[in-house]
C-alpha cells in the first residue's frame, strides 16, 4: 500500500462513541490552573526532532544511505514526491536551531544520531566526520544548559543493514548493540541520557507489514511480528550492553502508545481491537516492562522467540518515553493486518493529518502505566499536532507571523491531561513538543507541519509561530494558561 493510500494512523470523523474505556471529564478551567501549577520545577520541557527528518546533507560527510532515501527515490511512495536529502538543511544550520532552543528557554533537547552517518555500511568503524557532528552539537547543547537527550534509532537504518535483512534478521541485535556502544564511548562522558529506539511498532507495522514506510515491506503478520520481535531484542541487548559500559547512565526507550477502542460494541470489532492492541501496545510494552509477549500472540511468535531472549528484553529502564498523539478505534476487517483496520473515531475535531484530537488518552495510558506497569518514570518525548500553518507577511520589512492557535489548544489539552495524571499519582518527569521545526513527515514530505517553528523550505528561513512564544511561558513557569 502506498503513503498516499494510507495516512498512518488514519481516521474518519464519526459520532459514533463506543468506547471501551470511558473518557476522563476534563477538568473546570479554576481547577485546571491549579493543576498544571503543580509541574515541578525540575520537570524537563524540551522538543523532539529526528535526523532523518530535519538533517538533510544526505550525501556530505560520509554518510551513507539510509533506507528512507531509497524508500523517497521509489515514484509513488511520498505524497508530494519530495526525498528526505536537503529536509530542514540542520546539519548546516544547526546553530541556529540551537539559539532557537536557547530562545524557547528548554532545559532538555531530544534529538536522534542518523545510524548511516556514523557507519555508512551499518557496521564497522566510526565515520569521524559523522561522530564530531553529533560531538559538536552535544557540547553546545550543554554549554547553553539544555540536557541532551539522544534517541539512537529513529527510523533511518543503514540501506546496507536493511540489503542484509535488517529488523527481519536476528542479527540486527548485535549490528545494533555495536553502533549503541560506539555511540555511547564516544559521547558517553557527556551524555548521561539515552534513549534506543522510536517507536518499534510503526517500524513494525507500516514498514514491514504494511508497505506505508521505509523499508516499504508489505509482508503482513509474520513480517510485522519479526520486525517487532527483533526490535525488541536489539533494544534489549543494547540496554544491557550500556548499563554494564557505564552504570550511571540513564536509560530509557521510546514508545508510541495508544489506547485501543473499538468502532463498535459488536464481538468483531472488539476482538479486532483485542488484537491490534496485542501488536501496537503490548509486544514493546509488556517485553520492555516484564519480559513477557501477550497470551494471543504466543503461537504466532513462538518460532521467532527463542532461549533466553525475553530476559534479553526484559530491562529495568530508568526512563520510558512515550509518545502519544491519539486512542486508536478499530474495526474488523477481514483481510487486512491482523484483520483489523482503523474505524471511525467520535472524536469530534481533528488535525491536519487526519489524527483524531483525544487528550484523555493520554491520561489513560499513564494511568495505565502506573497500576499495570509499576508506574515507571515516563518522559512524553513526542506530542503535538500538524496544522495548515501559514506565512502572513506584515509588509516588505517585516519576517512575518505564523498564527497558530490551533496547536496552542492542542498541546494546552494534552498539558492539563499530564497535571491530571500527575495528581494521580503518575511519575510523569518531562514533557516534550513534536517538534521544533517543521519537517519531513515520512509518507507525507513536506506537506504536513508539525513545528513551533515555520520553516520556508526554498528559502530555509526559520519563523517561531505564536505556539513557540506561548510554550516559552510554559516552559518558564511550569504553568499552562
Ligand atoms: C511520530 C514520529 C515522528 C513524527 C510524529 C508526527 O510517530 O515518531 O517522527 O513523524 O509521529
Amino acid at each position: 500500500m502506498s503513503g498516499k493510500e494510507l495516512s498512518r494512523r488514519g481516521f474518519l470523523a464519526s459520532t459514533l462513541a463506543l468506547p471501551l474505556l470511558p473518557s476522563p471529564l476534563l477538568p473546570t478551567r479554576a481547577e485546571a490552573i491549579e493543576m498544571a501549577a503543580s509541574f515541578p520545577k525540575d520537570f524537563l520541557w524540551g522538543t523532539s526532532t529526528s535526523a532523518a527528518q530535519i538533517e538533510g546533507a544526505a550525501a556530505e560527510d560520509g554518510r551513507g544511505l539510509s533506507i528512507w532515501d531509497e524508500f523517497a527515490r521509489q515514484p509513488g511512495k511520498i505524497v508530494d514526491g519530495s526525498t528526505p536529502a536537503i529536509a530542514c538543511d540542520h546539519y548546516h544550520r544547526w546553530r541556529q536551531d540551537l539559539a532557537l532552543l536557547a530562545e524557547l528557554g528548554v532545559n532538555t533537547y531530544r534529538f536522534s544520531i542518523a545510524w548511516p552517518r556514523i557507519q555508512p555500511e551499518g557496521t564497522g568503524a566510526a565515520n569521524a566526520k559523522g561522530m564530531e557532528f553529533y560531538s559538536r552539537l552535544t557540547d553546545a547543547l550543554l554549554e547553553a544548559g539544555i540536557k541532551p537527550m539522544p534517541c539512537l534509532y529513529h527510523w533511518d537504518m543503514p540501506l546496507a543493514l536493511a540489503q542484509r535483512g535488517g529488523w527481519m534478521n536476528r542479527d540486527v541485535a548485535s549490528w545494533f548493540t555495536d553502533y549503541a556502544l560506539l555511540m555511547a564511548r564516544h559521547l558517553g562522558d557527556r551524555v548521561t541520557d539515552w534513549f534506543m529506539l522510536n517507536e518499534p511498532s510503526v517500524t513494525a507495522i507500516f514498514g514491514h507489514g504494511k508497505a506505508a514506510h521505509a523499508p516499504g515491506l508489505g509482508g503482513g503478520a509474520p513480517a510485522t511480528l519479526a520486525a517487532l520481535h527483533h526490535q525488541n531484542l536489539a533494544q534489549g541487548t543494547a540496554l544491557h550492553a550500556l548499563r554494564a559500559e557505564r552504570a550511571s547512565f540513564r536509560l530509557g526507550t521510546v514508545l508510541s502508545l495508544q489506547p485501543v477502542v473499538p468502532q463498535s460494541a459488536s464481538e468483531q470489532d472488539r476482538a479486532a481491537a483485542i488484537r491490534w492492541d496485542a501488536v501496537w501496545n503490548r509486544v514493546p510494552l509488556d517485553g520492555l516492562m516484564r519480559g513477557s509477549i501477550p497470551d494471543i500472540l504466543a503461537e504466532p511468535m513462538s518460532a521467532l522467540v527463542k532461549p533466553g531472549d525475553l530476559e534479553r528484553i526484559r530491562f529495568p529502564v530508568d526512563m520510558l518515553g512515550l509518545n502519544y498523539y491519539s486512542r486508536m478505534t478499530m474495526r474488523e476487517a477481514k483481510g487486512a493486518l491482523f484483520d483489523a483496520d482503523f474505524g471511525q473515531s467520535p472524536a469530534t475535531s481533528y488535525t491536519a493529518m487526519g489524527w483524531p484530537i483525544e487528550p484523555g488518552g493520554l491520561f489513560e495510558i499513564l494511568m495505565e502505566l502506573k497500576e499495570l506497569y509499576g508506574n515507571p518514570a515516563v518522559i512524553v518525548t513526542e506530542n503535538g499536532a500538524a496544522y495548515d500553518d501559514h506565512l502572513d507577511s506584515l509588509g516588505p520589512d517585516s519576517h512575518g507571523q505564523v498564527a497558530d492557535p490551533e496547536r496552542i489548544a492542542f498541546i494546552r489539552a494534552h498539558l492539563l491531561e499530564l497535571a491530571r495524571a500527575q495528581k494521580g499519582g503518575c511519575n510523569i518527569k518531562g514533557y516534550m513538543v513534536w517538534s521544533l521545526l517543521d519537517n519531513f513527515e515520512w509518507a507525507e514530505g513536506y506537506t504536513k507541519r508539525f513545528g513551533l517553528v515555520h520553516v520556508d523550505y526554498p528559502t530555509q528561513t526559520r519563523t517561531p509561530k505564536s505556539s513557540f512564544r506561548w510554550f516559552r511561558e510554559v516552559a518558564k513557569t511550569g504553568r499552562v494558561y
